[in-house]
């Protein structure tokens, strides 16, 4: 049997054969596929990607239908359990886990690139105090760009490693600083003691102690969380890192532009989403009306339904364990029986078991950080400062790739043909 398509056009009755490799045809070779030598060829229609590859990647995969999500190979699970953030990173990064040297090298470079430049604290001051803090993330990381001329050159290695190191290390800083600005407290230096989730619990919340110490339970619950937030293949935010840095746009505008695709609610804004629902559904017994009006389309279930799990989402399953070790330092957040109610309904349902939709991480992963004491606006901020490391791995991965070229979709043009200009007095 051939590894190859065939496929008759009925408006000619011309036979093509199409190679099939790695279970994909290549949508280029049906452009041969032509009424006459004036037409353009045959293309794809695939609004929103939902089943064309736009890259080969090594990276992350997932079986949606069976819930595995593996980065390089590694199950999350294992990786959630045994590893750390920044190992994690390194790993999504360069493809293998680092040996000791390689990983203490690396928690040296990150730790020392903490540090952002003063005008940067200045640029958070120039924000109002109310205004959205993934709105300021965006904006101070793309003002990054302006201090790292440098950073343009994307094809040199050594040049990358630099600035992913920095956009690794700052990101932390950056988010901190627009919490801190909120609340109207003085921004905290980075502490080169701390590890990457307890410096930045430093930054956070440091107060007038003289050294911060991070609670380790709390400290490793968000370094957990940073895990399985850290890379999802081609999501909409990866999407945007990728095209935007296909035009060879330096690290940090390209990192803005995920960010910014990444603060969407049906994205990254989810769980911020999620919370703001349990709190509006606010009482047990408003569960069932609130599950009735999903139904009649009028609302969404957030943090159910995703485009890829068909099943329960694997990172959900390690976030929901450990809800219980955190809410067992925090106190338990009330909103979780409201969540564990709607899942229960909701799992139960024909209407979300028909169009498998499961809890996603951003179900349970809210009631963590607000356990934790963050606010919602903060959430989104939370989920960008580790999904760096998966929009460079794949920016790298695009940039070192011989098959990527600027992106540039096709479209089908539904607009007027040709008609005259006519002048305003004219119009009707
Ligand atoms: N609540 C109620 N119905 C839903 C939901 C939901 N959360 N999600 C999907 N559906 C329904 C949808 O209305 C459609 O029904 P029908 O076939 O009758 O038209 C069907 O399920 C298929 O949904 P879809 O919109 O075609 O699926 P999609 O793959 O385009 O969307 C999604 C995926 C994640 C955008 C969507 O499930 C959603 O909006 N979920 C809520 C937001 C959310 O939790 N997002 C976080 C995603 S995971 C983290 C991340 O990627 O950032």
């Amino acid at each position: 049997m051939a590894d190859t398509l065939t496929i008759t056009d009925n408006r000619t009755g011309q036979t093509y054969e199409v190679p099939i490799t790695d279970g994909t045809i290549n949508a280029i070779d049906l452009r041969k596929i032509r009424v006459d030598d004036g037409d353009f060829g045959l293309m794809s229609y695939d609004p929103s990607y939902k089943n064309t590859a736009a890259c080969r990647s090594a990276i992350t995969f997932i079986d949606g239908d069976l819930g595995i999500l593996r980065y390089r190979g590694y199950p999350i699970e294992q990786l959630a359990e045994q590893s750390q953030y920044l190992e994690v990173a390194y790993l999504l990064l360069y493809g293998e886990l680092p040996t000791s040297s390689q990983y203490e090298q690396w928690v040296h470079d990150v730790t020392h690139h903490t540090y952002v430049h003063e005008s940067l604290k200045r640029g958070m001051d120039g924000y109002r105090y109310d205004s959205h803090p993934m709105g300021r993330l965006i904006a101070l990381l793309a003002t990054l760009s302006t201090f790292y001329d440098d950073a343009k050159q994307v094809h040199d290695r050594k040049n990358r490693r630099e600035h992913i190191v920095k956009i690794i290390a700052k990101m932390p800083t950056l988010a901190a600083w627009a919490y801190r600005h909120s609340l109207g407290r003085p921004y905290v230096y980075p502490d080169n003691d701390l590890g990457y989730a307890g410096n930045f619990l430093s930054m956070l919340f440091k107060l007038a102690e003289p050294k911060y110490k991070p609670h380790p339970v709390l400290e490793r619950a968000l370094d957990v969380l940073f895990i399985l937030h850290a890379d999802h293949e081609q999501n909409c935010s990866t999407s945007a890192a990728r095209a935007v840095g296909s035009s060879e746009a330096d690290p940090y505008v390209s990192l803005a532009a995920a960010a910014a695709a990444l603060y969407g609610p049906l994205h990254g804004g989810a769980n911020e989403a999620v919370l703001r629902m349990l709190t509006k559904i606010g009482d047990l017994k408003a569960v069932p009306e609130f599950i009735s009006s999903v139904k009649k389309g009028e609302s969404l279930l957030m943090g159910f339904g995703h485009r890829v799990y068909k099943n329960y989402d694997p990172r959900a399953k390690v976030i929901k364990r450990l809800a219980d070790e955190v809410f067992h330092v925090t106190g338990r957040n009330p909103l979780l029986d409201i969540a564990l109610e709607l899942e229960t309904i909701a799992l139960n349902d024909d209407y979300f078991v028909k169009r498998k939709l499961y809890p996603n991480v951003d179900f349970y992963s809210g009631l963590i950080y607000q356990a934790m004491g963050f606010p919602v606006e903060m959430f989104p901020v939370l989920f960008a400062i580790p999904r760096a490391s998966g929009w460079l791995a794949q920016w790298q991965e695009m940039l070192e790739d011989p098959e990527q070229k600027i992106a540039r979709p096709r479209q089908i043009y539904t607009g007027h043909n040709e008609r005259p200009y006519v002048p305003m007095n004219k119009r009707g």
